[in-house]
């Protein structure tokens, strides 16, 4: 069992004795919100009291900058989580120019997770009644404040959107992993939803259920709700990587893999802020399985979003659920392609399920023997369509070749065929053959047509052509 398996445990320990352990506290201290603002990255940060306005000058809160404000989730051990000092150090390296402030809650957050999550109500009022004295005492916008939330501070960050008083709302909200369990199904006043700030976006990395439970929400919150690598579990995080973490971290490894995907999230958050030029785009889709077929590429009518820092702010009538596929370290971006290829299987009857591996030349850089297995078996005279990602630029796609995996299968194939069938037109043998091929490049939405040539022959004509397909044995045609 992967050790994401302990943390649901642990969680759902902790439900089942919710009875024994909730307690309404009814005398809670006047803050349990510590507001630290921070100038540098290395200090403690400076404290800004609720109501005392000398602190705003004291810590040097400048109202003609933007604040990000910074809210941590449920904690195991009561102190801050390295990835905090992260964030911070990148908001401040890409954007000098804003306020940053950790809304720290430990003391309310530390505790059994049905009490933290109780707690979030109570704190999204708390961060609520301190943007209101902002804007009653220096005139500091609501609209000017972007919430960057965590797991259960996801949920905080929704609870203060919702507790602010007036009609005007908190400029942004985002939702890095929002937690699930207590929280998921509940109703948009329960829970972070789009109503909650102007714009709302959310990312989701550890929805994996384990005894109905999911340490992250799977329903959409936001207004654009992304789904790295489907949203389920991340690349990089199996248990195999555990011993990785043992060694690079100590006996703490094993907590860095448990929080691994669920802390995915903050990162990818990170990685939009540092790495302006690798921006990962992400498309709108149904589900994960049409995704991975390549058939959701399309940046029309506000089908594609940036993830994280950058997005682009569109509200739109209707929430969107965003897919992309990510790397296992930074920078994550991928570039994304669809194929669509259209097979004539000749041999009617029978079904052929081939691998092959597919080279990409492109302007910039080539990406060699990319493996492709498609889902299903090739049967008559149809096209399937897949993703294939690649981790560079390649630039613009200038040539695509293919290897078939095993051509001893087409051996047998061809002498089974030749027994039934006596041949009289020349000597050409049925086989699989490649008609068209479509390249569909989500990143930059240029499409791609190919002649498909085998032997010096081209087999189609298309629409138009921007390269030639050279290849040693793309079609079975003898
Ligand atoms: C952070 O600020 C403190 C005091 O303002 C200063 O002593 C320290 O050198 C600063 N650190 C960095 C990394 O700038
Ligand atoms: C606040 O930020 C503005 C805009 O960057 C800058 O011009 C101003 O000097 C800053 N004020 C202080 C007190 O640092
Ligand atoms: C494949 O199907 C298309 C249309 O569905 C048809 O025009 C074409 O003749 C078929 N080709 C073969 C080799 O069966």
């Amino acid at each position: 069992a992967t050790c994401y398996v302990c943390y649901i445990h642990f969680i759902s320990e902790a439900l089942g004795s919710q009875h024994q352990h909730i307690r309404i506290k009814k005398n809670q201290p006047s803050s349990a919100t510590k507001f630290r603002l921070y100038t540098n990255t290395t200090e403690e940060g400076c404290l800004i009291l609720f109501d005392h306005l000398e602190t705003l000058d004291k810590c040097s809160f400048n109202t003609s900058l933007p604040l990000v404000m910074i809210v941590h989730g449920w904690s195991v051990d009561g102190m801050l989580e390295g990835w905090i000092w992260k964030m911070v150090a990148a908001l401040k390296s890409q954007h000098k120019q804003t306020n940053v402030i950790i809304a720290d809650w430990l003391t309310l957050a530390h505790q059994h997770y049905p009490i933290a999550a109780q707690n979030t109500r109570h704190i999204g009022q708390e961060i609520a009644g301190f943007l209101e004295w902002l804007e009653e005492s220096v005139q500091f916008s609501r609209s000017n404040v972007h919430l960057i939330g965590y797991s259960l501070g996801a949920h905080v960050s929704g609870f203060a959107g919702s507790y602010i008083s007036g009609t005007n709302k908190i400029g942004r909200i985002t939702g890095l992993d929002p937690a699930g369990p207590l929280f998921e199904g509940m109703s948009p006043t329960d829970r972070l939803s789009p109503d909650d700030a102007n714009f709302v976006d959310a990312i989701h990395t550890f929805t994996q259920q384990h005894m109905g439970l999911s340490v992250g929400i799977k329903q959409p919150v936001a207004h654009f709700d992304f789904y790295p690598n489907g949203g389920t579990f991340q690349p990089g995080c199996h248990i195999m990587h555990m011993y990785n973490h043992i060694a690079q971290y100590g006996i703490t490894g094993i907590t860095q893999t448990v929080k691994c995907a669920h802390e995915r999230s903050v990162h990818l958050f990170i990685d939009s802020l540092l790495h302006d030029d690798k921006q990962s785009m992400a498309y709108w889709c149904n589900d994960i399985h049409t995704f991975d077929k390549g058939m959701c590429l399309s940046c029309r009518k506000n089908r594609c979003n940036t993830l994280g820092y950058n997005i682009r702010k569109e509200r739109l009538q209707i929430n969107r659920r965003l897919f992309l596929k990510t790397r296992a370290h930074a920078p994550f971006k991928v570039y994304h392609y669809q194929f669509k290829i259209h097979f004539i299987n000749e041999i009617q009857e029978k079904q052929v399920e081939p691998t092959f591996t597919v080279s990409l030349t492109g302007t910039k850089e080539d990406a060699e023997n990319l493996p492709i297995t498609l889902v299903e078996g090739i049967t008559g005279n149809k096209t399937y369509s897949f993703l294939i990602t690649l981790d560079i630029d390649i630039g613009e796609l200038m040539m695509i070749k293919f290897k078939w995996e095993g051509t001893a299968v087409w051996e047998n194939i061809w002498d089974t065929v030749q027994t039934i069938i006596p041949w009289t037109k020349g000597n050409r043998r049925p086989g699989l053959i490649v008609k068209t091929i479509r390249v569909k490049a989500g990143e930059t939405q240029q499409n791609y047509y190919y002649y498909v040539c085998s032997f010096k022959t081209c087999v189609e004509a298309p629409a138009r052509l921007d390269s030639v397909l050279v290849n040693s044995g793309i079609s079975m045609v003898g």
